[in-house]
């Protein structure tokens, strides 16, 4: 049979830091052909699937030599003669034969390596790029970018707090034209920062390296950005921000090092409800730490009407967390990330779980991240609405916006920007 699979090989690549990573090439025995790489995230949540580490002194105990032996002996031996065109039952053989609820026998990076390769041999195998054999056929929607603009917290020796401040601009109407304005903001504020002081390169993502007296001070750029772009914020081009409050919780309480301000859950949400209301924000994520539901909620009641609550370390694209959070009323939107689920079916899982409750769905890169381009053909294929790659700087990244570019060509007149669409229904009424 065709789509049988005849080798399964990995191989340590390296990643955006400059990391061990692994890569995966599926061969099937049609001819099609399937290669993936695992990104790395550095702001990581607890209950996320973990990567296979060797640890030791070697590349400062990043080496991924035993995913790799992983790839080329047990998985390669588990996959092999198996039909490609199961992917939700390879997804499942996988999580078996690791027996962890995290991977963390045969490790994320190996398993996420594996699992997207051999979604993309499948593709490959039929002849279809992948957004096209994920959509089969069906309507599916643009995304909406999330670009960002300064990068901080653990991706910038946490010159700032808050880890992203991105931009979205959802009436662009499409990709193109969202690339460009972002593109007009990234070069306006770079030249706002050369203004206040020498620059002083970009973060891990290719944001501008963030030198602000406040989080605030960073809103206020940002702002002060777009309007220098010649947009209009708060209609053509909107603030999102990655708090990544997980990273500043410390004795159980969040630490705003440079507002100097220790709070509580509450006053956390108190202080991004504030931003929220003096800034054109449209879009925020974890604003409060990885278990702190209560937080999500209030913050939820507090201004989530009109503005998307987005789950990154919450809910570690989980689809049984995605449940308990709705249930709760604790967001109205899930990151969706391939390596923190593990495998593709289990990230599907949470994005469907998502789609169903009615919440948003973005599918995001991580801050480690290669020339690897699934993610923008899972954006598209799986009609999530909206992609998170990072700033507008660095390859890794630019690689994904491009491969939009090209997707959104191929499309021709059927291409359909996801707009307003692409957030939970009270949002999207918002943004009108
Ligand atoms: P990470 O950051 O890849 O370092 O986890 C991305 C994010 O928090 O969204
Ligand atoms: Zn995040």
């Amino acid at each position: 049979m065709s789509t049988s699979i005849t080798a399964v090989r990995g191989r340590q690549i390296w990643d955006s830091r400059g990391r061990p990573t692994v890569e995966t090439e599926v061969t099937l025995a049609g001819g099609g052909v399937g290669r993936a790489c695992a990104p790395a995230g550095a702001s990581r949540g607890a209950h996320e699937a973990v990567d296979l580490r060797d640890g030791g002194a070697r590349f400062g105990g990043f080496g991924v030599d035993g995913a790799v032996a992983a790839v080329n002996g047990e998985i390669a031996r588990l996959l092999n003669g198996r039909d490609v065109r199961d992917q939700a039952a390879l997804d499942q053989a996988l999580r078996e034969a690791d027996g962890t609820a995290t991977f963390a026998r045969l490790g994320a990076n190996a398993t996420v390596s594996v699992s997207l390769a051999l979604l993309h041999a499948a593709a490959s195998q039929a002849g279809l790029p992948l957004w096209a054999y994920l959509a089969q056929g069906r309507p599916v929607r643009m995304p909406v970018p999330e670009v960002q603009i300064f990068g901080g917290g653990a991706h910038a020796g946490r010159r700032t707090d808050v880890q992203d401040f991105m931009v979205m601009a959802p009436r662009a109407g499409s990709v193109r034209r969202a690339l460009e304005i972002s593109a007009d903001v990234y070069r306006a504020a770079g030249e706002l920062m050369a203004a206040r002081a020498p620059l002083a390169g970009v973060a891990d993502e290719g944001g501008w390296w963030p030198m602000f007296d406040s989080n605030e001070d960073a809103l206020q750029v940002l702002t002060r950005s777009i309007e220098k772009a010649g947009y209009r914020p708060g209609e053509e081009v909107f603030i999102s921000l990655d708090v990544a409050a997980n990273e500043l919780l410390c004795d159980g309480r969040y630490r705003l090092g440079l507002d100097g301000a220790e709070l509580s859950s509450a006053e956390m949400v108190e202080t991004v409800a504030n931003w929220v209301r003096r800034y054109p924000i449209l879009s925020v994520e974890d604003p409060v730490a990885q278990d702190d539901f209560d937080g999500m909620t209030l913050a939820t009641t507090r201004f989530g009407e009109a503005v998307q609550l987005i789950g990154d370390d919450l809910l570690v694209t989980n689809a049984e967390r995605v449940r308990r959070a709705a249930a709760a009323g604790a967001g109205n939107a899930v990151l969706v990330k391939v390596n923190q689920a593990g495998t593709v079916t289990a990230a599907k899982a949470a994005l469907d779980a998502a789609k169903d409750l009615g919440w948003a769905a973005i599918v995001s890169a991580r801050s480690g991240e290669t020339e690897d381009v699934s993610i923008a053909h899972l954006a598209v294929g799986w009609d999530a609405g909206q992609i998170k790659v990072g700033s507008f700087t660095r390859s890794e990244r630019m690689a994904k916006w491009n491969e939009l570019l090209r997707i959104e060509e191929a499309m021709g007149d059927d291409a359909r920007f996801a707009g307003a669409s692409a957030f939970a229904p009270t949002v999207a009424a918002a943004l009108g």
